[in-house]
């Protein structure tokens, strides 16, 4: 009886991975499909999707959200995670070559595109698990590497031609892919305020209502125990939280600096930027010292401390870092640890402009979208 039980349940879990069938490209006609159908499928752990390549020259390659068009590498090897072979399938071919892919998270939307020069920038992506909607939704992925499109565009004409396959970004010894993070402005509606918010749409980024009109306070405590600490040293807050640091001993600051210049002031390498310095401030043991900021956006916010050597020594702080990204909390500290002090690590600028808007209605009638597709600019604010 127990056998048959065991059995039966093993033939249950056999039985119940799924397949999904995604077509790759393929003929309309004489055109090019530049197209995955379907465009995404909703699976759990262990379910596979095979992909059949259709006829021109395809490949897929998993990315992330903020991302797009651009490998998502493992962060220890910097190898592509998923990657496919080119398959070309002349017009007459009625033979497909055939990739499988096995979901192995399903916590979390899977993103995948073709790397064939120009197809993703035409929209030539695919999801596993995406939301229906909201900051990470397909339609906004699918923006964002139409905007990289747009930009491949007017960029081809220019001499400084930018394209999908970028270079890495190299800060301190370790390799990122470039970031490309749509700006989004929305009307947002919450109890009975209604607002405007500019916000960077990216894998995993907080949803931009707040969860309460007024926010609630995160306390890190600056210095406690005579450390050289943010303790926490990475928070995710909401838009209109208050972060409150409270400077227990020595002599500290928080300052606002870039994921990619983890211990030089932001106003310094982005002058641009409104940025934050608490100055110098003395520890009270008594929590009478402190210095407030407002959190108004979704990005990742970075700081550290300018007294002495603290920043190399990895007296770091971060405000909504996708750790599930290559820009963790973790990657940020050790990045602020290898350049310990030095001006080694800045990146060389490659302004890209941001030529490209696109118009969209992506959420549900509520808000009217802008997207901007940018690269190295949202690459500096994160
Ligand atoms: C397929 O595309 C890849 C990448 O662009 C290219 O290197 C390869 O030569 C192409 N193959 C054929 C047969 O066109
Ligand atoms: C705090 O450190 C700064 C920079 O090292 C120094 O100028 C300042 O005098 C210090 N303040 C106190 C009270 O020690
Ligand atoms: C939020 O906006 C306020 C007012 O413009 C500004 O003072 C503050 O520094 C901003 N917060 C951050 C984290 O940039
Ligand atoms: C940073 O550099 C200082 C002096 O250059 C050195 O004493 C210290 O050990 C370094 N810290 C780290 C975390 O490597």
């Amino acid at each position: 009886m127990f056998a048959k039980a065991l059995i039966l349940s093993s033939v249950a879990l056999l039985v119940s991975a799924v397949n999904y069938d995604v077509n790759v490209g393929g003929l309309n006609g004489e055109n090019p499909i530049l197209k995955f159908n379907p465009e995404f499928v909703n699976g759990v752990v262990g379910d596979t999707v095979t992909f059949h390549f259709q006829q021109k020259n395809h490949s897929v390659v998993e990315t992330s959200f903020n991302s797009v068009c651009s490998p998502l590498r493992d962060p220890t090897t910097y190898q592509p995670v998923f990657q496919t072979p080119f398959h070309p399938v002349a017009n007459t071919d009625t033979e497909f070559p055939t990739e499988v892919y096995t979901i192995q998270d399903a916590s979390k939307p899977l993103w995948f595109y073709c790397s064939q020069k120009l197809h993703c920038g035409k929209g030539m992506i695919f999801s596993i698990n995406c939301p229906a909607s909201g900051a990470n939704s397909l339609d906004n992925f699918r923006a964002a590497a139409l905007a990289i499109g747009a930009q491949e565009a007017a960029a081809s004409s220019s001499a400084a031609a930018w394209s999908s396959t970028a270079t890495p970004d190299v800060y301190g010894t370790q390799t990122y892919a470039p970031i490309y993070a749509p700006t989004v402005t929305q009307t947002v509606t919450f109890a009975e305020s209604t607002w405007t918010t500019t916000y960077q749409s990216y894998a995993n980024s907080p949803d931009p209502t707040p969860i309460a009109a007024e926010g609630v306070t995160h306390t890190i405590t600056v210095g406690g125990n005579n450390g050289l600490t943010y303790d926490p040293p990475s928070i995710q807050a909401n838009v209109r939280d208050t972060v409150k640091f409270v400077f227990a001993a020595k002599n500290h600051t928080v300052t606002q600096s870039s994921f990619n210049q983890p211990c030089r002031k932001l106003s310094l390498t982005n002058p641009d930027q409104t940025a934050f310095d608490s100055g110098f401030i003395p520890g009270a043991a008594d929590g009478s010292a402190s210095f407030s900021i407002k959190v108004n956006d979704t990005k990742p916010i970075w700081a550290y401390c300018r007294q002495g050597n603290h920043c190399g020594s990895g007296m770091v702080f971060s405000i909504n870092a996708d750790e599930s990204s290559e820009r963790s909390f973790a990657a940020f500290q050790a990045l602020a640890r290898t350049i310990n002090g030095t001006a080694a690590g800045a990146p060389s600028a490659t302004p890209t402009g941001n030529a490209a808007f696109a118009s969209a209605s992506l959420f549900g009638g509520v808000a009217t979208v802008v997207l901007a597709g940018f690269a190295s600019v949202a690459a500096v604010l994160l």
